[in-house]
């Protein structure tokens, strides 16, 4: 099959380069992180360079160059390109600097939230920084969460002292992606923009996004393993006053309740409802201060009144209370890089869910068109680069464990799971990177992908014939 394309993952993003907020820290870099990804059968990662609220953060091009500064550090064992992360709806820099980013970088694509305070942009300035997008033929990633109905419902949850780590999915039920994919689309529908949605994890994200794809609407959606294969009661799993071993599990989205939200799930990835099917790996460490709560409290809870006095930081206090658990200062997201295709392999493929060309779709061939690298990506022909992978040929059943894989987290949330198959052969331009359970590439082998436009949201038909209906005049 052609190399797996893993269009989400978060890489060398820390306190001081990136606003993953809650005090989160990626545990890999490029070195890490894509050998990770090379041991899985992926090829091409593209991850995500992002501007800050801060004012030296104000160019994108400075937090580009910043950021693949870092990839040179060390170097990658797969093909890479960079997303850009846009928190600030500054009129000068998105028109100066977007056609910049598209022509010399080849950065195509762009990701904005509807969550997170520190990154959250209101519906004025996403129509801002949208329109800049489709102007400069960037495709927008959107998260979709409304940041209001967590914060309101975490303040309710916290007052009635709902704090462990299993509460993070009550504060984000699914209305919570619900209502935010509504918005976007009808903000994308008012200014004719394609919209792409990360990570979607719920059945009523995917209905949304359904009936406007209906519609006629240049609306995709990415979704991820987690929301096959983890529910609500992952969260549960292990919890006890002093354990927090679930925080291993929070995401957002959070993982749907039930087992059946997973079948409803996968008729999505069957009919095409999901376009892409995509990591998210977010690479933080359980037993680290800057990753998940260890459960393991560095200072008796007594002394916390003395130590904000020494202090006085607010970092320390939600550092110490990450530290006990409390799920508004977990930072949020799993590692999955590697387990990314076996997981749909297992889970999808074998199990006759989906077709080997779904698989082959989702994996790699609507990545590379979504973000511009078909068809020298995500195709086995001639002229395109020989990016591959093979399973093995006989079915081996094993049950995986963390000290099996290539990245520098250590945990897995698929700790203890059944996988039917494996990549034998990762191979990157026509070297073997990776075989028979050995990395055989070299740090160096991976090169920056420069991306041109989408291929996917090119020449659809208008959903709306009457161009007085939508703004289209805005483009005259
Ligand atoms: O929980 C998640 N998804 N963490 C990663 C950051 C993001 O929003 O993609
Ligand atoms: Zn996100
Ligand atoms: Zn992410």
């Amino acid at each position: 099959m052609p190399g797996g394309i893993d269009a989400h993952v978060h890489l060398c993003q820390d306190l001081e380069t990136g606003p993953l907020g809650l005090g989160g820290e990626c545990a890999d870099n490029f070195e890490t992180g894509s050998r990770s990804a090379a041991a899985g059968g992926t090829t091409t990662i593209i991850t995500f360079a992002t501007q800050t609220r801060k004012e030296e953060d104000r160019s994108l091009l400075k937090v580009v160059e910043a950021y693949n500064s870092r990839a040179e550090e060390t170097g990658s064992y797969v093909d890479y390109g960079f997303h850009i992360i846009i928190v600030q709806n500054d009129a000068d820099i998105l028109e100066n600097e977007m056609p910049i980013l598209m022509n010399d970088w080849g950065i195509s694509s762009c990701k904005l939230f509807l969550t997170y305070k520190t990154q959250c942009l209101t519906d004025s300035q996403l129509l801002d920084v949208m329109f800049a997008a489709r102007k400069n033929a960037i495709t927008t990633m959107i998260h979709a969460e409304n940041g209001d109905m967590i914060e309101w419902l975490t303040d309710k949850l916290e007052q009635k002292g709902m704090v462990a780590p299993f509460y993070h999915a009550l504060s984000r039920p699914p209305i919570v992606e619900g209502e935010a994919t509504n918005r976007a689309i009808a903000l994308a529908q008012l200014i004719q923009s394609p919209i792409l949605f990360v990570h979607v994890g719920s059945v009523l994200g995917a209905a949304n996004v359904r009936r406007a794809q209906t519609m006629g609407l240049p609306i995709y959606a990415e979704t991820c393993p987690q929301y096959f294969h983890l529910t609500w009661d992952d969260l549960k799993r292990f919890h006890s006053p002093t354990c927090f071993e679930n925080s291993k599990m929070i995401c957002s989205p959070p993982p749907p309740l039930s087992v059946s939200d997973h079948e409803d799930l996968f008729v999505g990835l069957a009919n095409g409802t999901f376009t892409i099917y995509s990591s998210d790996h977010c690479p933080f460490r359980y037993d680290h201060p800057h990753g998940k709560p260890s459960g393991v409290l560095e200072h008796e809870p007594s002394m916390e009144g003395e130590l904000e006095h020494q202090h006085e930081g607010k970092e320390l206090q939600d550092l110490l209370r990450r530290k006990q658990g409390a799920f508004r200062f977990i930072p949020n997201g799993i590692p999955g890089v590697e387990t990314r295709l076996p997981l749909l392999y297992t889970g999808a493929l074998a199990k006759g869910r989906i077709s080997p060309q779904r698989f082959v779709e989702l994996t790699s061939t609507n990545p590379a068109k979504l973000y511009g690298m078909y068809p020298r990506k995500g195709a086995l022909m001639p002229g395109s680069d020989a990016d591959l992978w093979y399973p093995e040929e006989t079915f081996r059943p094993f049950h995986l464990t963390n000290s099996m894989l290539h990245h520098n987290v250590d945990y897995t949330p698929y700790e203890g799971t059944e996988f039917s198959n494996w990549p034998r052969y990762t191979i990157l331009r026509g070297k073997i990177i990776w075989a028979n359970g050995e990395i055989v590439g070299k740090v160096q082998d991976g090169k920056y992908v420069k991306r041109g436009p989408s291929l996917l949201s090119q020449g659809l038909p208008r959903a709306d014939r009457d161009p007085r209906r939508v703004a289209s005049w805005l483009y005259e």
